[in-house]
């Protein structure tokens, strides 16, 4: 299913990971496939991570959805840290340092620069994507261009898709 991203490096492996998931999203109408299928390409595709995955907002708490990489915090406030920043800013944010970010949350002590984007659908917040690096000053302004561009197609999938929660059958 993946296509060859060994001999690919720098900005081609970005433009073949938003082409791969581009196509993911514009085929899958579930949401929890396309979130987990989403984590899992861009853990695949860039290096020097450790972990990927989605927050969704659940009233003011932002409760972990998908993801890829070690277990982490399951739940996080509206305006902690940087996910919470970014889901109460409704702005993508990019830390270079994640020790010098105020009220920062440490899932994993391995982090030290992170990228989150907020998923927006009708103008509400339905969580963030975040990326979490082992080293400092991993993500670049076109990362966090490119990491909001897919949040985009993301909100663009779930809403047209079926709810999220369990169906009672
Ligand atoms: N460090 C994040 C919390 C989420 S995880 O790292 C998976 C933050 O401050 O938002």
């Amino acid at each position: 299913m993946l296509p060859e991203i060994r001999f690919i490096t720098g900005q081609e492996r970005n433009s073949q990971m938003e082409i791969v998931i581009e196509d993911t999203l514009a085929e899958e109408n579930d949401p929890l496939a396309a979130l987990a299928t989403v984590s899992a390409y861009i853990f695949a595709f860039m290096e020097r991570l450790n972990w990927v995955g989605f927050y969704i907002a659940r009233g003011d708490t932002l409760v972990v959805g998908p993801y890829q990489g070690q277990p982490a915090c399951v739940r996080i406030p509206f305006g902690k840290g940087v996910c919470g920043a970014a889901a109460a800013e409704r702005r993508a944010i990019r830390v270079d340092e994640v020790g010098m970010f105020p009220g920062y949350i440490s899932c994993d002590s391995s982090t030290r620069s992170e990228l989150v984007a907020p998923i927006i659908i009708g103008g509400k917040l339905f969580g963030v994507l975040d990326l979490d690096s082992p080293e400092p000053a991993r993500f670049s302004e076109d990362d966090l261009r490119m990491i909001q561009r897919i949040a985009n197609l993301v909100a663009k999938a779930v809403a047209r898709s079926a709810t999220l929660e369990p169906a009672l059958v």
